[in-house]
């Protein structure tokens, strides 16, 4: 046994004593705990849950999911962000149905092979559904190892990562991976949490380098404050005769599949003049503006958005792109909407549906 046994041995009794009562830890449907913990890397459990019951009640095992129109699974996962997860659900369920006869892969390896499924999601379904000593290492992981262990090498170093990994796979316990590893996530989901950890409730308290070193608020370290992008989005509301015009995004960038107002984007903030004279530039003269409303900062993990809503009214006779749709304004609650989008329609709209 490793000498750091210390450390599951503590952790396990107080993980069933203390563990939070979950649906997906009634269960040992892998497609169950995929969803629960593709979803956690999106939210917090609290807001999580709801999203699980209603994937789990709309699609209740991995052939239904399979079978679903990508845009139902979109305006599901509406309001987690970062769709190009929910497209990949969608996939790897095809997957799994494909290539492995509807069951989940019962190993590392295979499981990697499924689209948008990385080491963390990976080592959690072997642990966890498997019983494989896999070690998860997602945040909760790195700042209760920063801390105990006192470890202040960078978590988002490639040294970093090698080296709590390595400690995670020497700490797990062989004998019971999946709650081993749920166990660690659990103290730092609930006790050894960023700001103001309940060091007193703690079963390895004793052990903790950073409690005996004062050190808690400084543990983890992180190298880099990730570059954050500015952007100023300058959306267009055209409404008549009960439609609006909407484009479903495509390309590269943010929010690809869903459904928002027609954009013009520009490197800085507009004044209303300012904003005139760009729309004269790229859709035409003779444009009336309404109202406008903004610019609503919408904050994502690597980029700002500045959004200005303009209620605009076009020329007569205005050709629109082939892109841009008329949609009606009762269809709007149906449509994968970005947050932003969704929030400004339930707060500015309202008369609309
Ligand atoms: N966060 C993400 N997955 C988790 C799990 N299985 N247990 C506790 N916290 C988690």
């Amino acid at each position: 046994m490793s000498s750091r046994s210390w450390f599951s041995r503590a952790l396990l009794p107080w993980y069933r004593e203390n563990q939070r009562p979950l649906p997906w830890r009634d269960t040992a449907d892998p497609y169950r705990i995929w969803l629960s913990e593709v979803i956690l890397q999106q939210t917090r459990v609290d807001q999580g849950l709801a999203y699980w019951h209603r994937f789990v009640e709309q699609y209740p095992n991995v052939a239904a999911l399979a079978k679903a129109p990508e845009q139902q699974v979109l305006k599901l996962w509406q309001g987690l962000g970062y769709y190009s997860r929910a497209r990949n659900l969608r996939t790897a369920a095809q997957q799994v149905m494909n290539e492995h006869g509807g069951r989940f892969p019962a190993n590392h390896a295979a499981l990697l092979r499924l689209k948008g499924v990385g080491d963390y999601t990976a080592s959690a379904i072997a642990s966890i559904c498997f019983g494989l000593a896999e070690p998860v290492v997602d945040g909760n992981v790195y700042r209760v190892l920063a801390r105990v262990f006192g470890i202040d090498t960078p978590i988002d170093s490639t040294k970093g990562r090698k080296q709590f990994r390595a400690l995670a796979a020497e700490l797990i316990d062989p004998q019971h991976p999946g709650d081993h590893n749920q166990a660690v996530m659990e103290l730092g989901a609930t006790v050894c949490t960023p700001k103001n950890p309940r060091c007193g409730d703690c079963p390895v308290a004793r052990k903790c380098i950073a409690l005996k070193e004062g050190r808690i608020a400084e543990l983890p370290v992180k190298a880099k404050r990730a570059a954050v992008r500015e952007r100023h989005f300058h959306y267009l509301r055209i409404e008549a005769k009960g439609r609006v015009f909407l484009r479903k995004r495509t390309g590269k960038d943010i929010w690809q599949g869903l459904w928002e107002l027609p954009l013009v984007e520009t490197d800085k903030s507009l004044t209303k003049r300012g904003f005139m004279a760009v729309i004269k530039k790229q859709l035409g003269a003779r444009w009336t503006i309404v109202a406008h409303e903004g610019p609503v900062k919408h904050v994502l993990s690597h980029q700002v958005i500045n959004a200005v809503f303009w209620e605009v009214v076009p020329p007569g006779g205005f050709k629109p792109p082939p892109d841009w749709k008329r949609i009606p304004l009762a269809r709007l609650d149906s449509l994968a909407l970005p947050r932003l989008l969704e929030r400004y329609v339930e707060n500015s709209w309202a008369t609309a549906r």
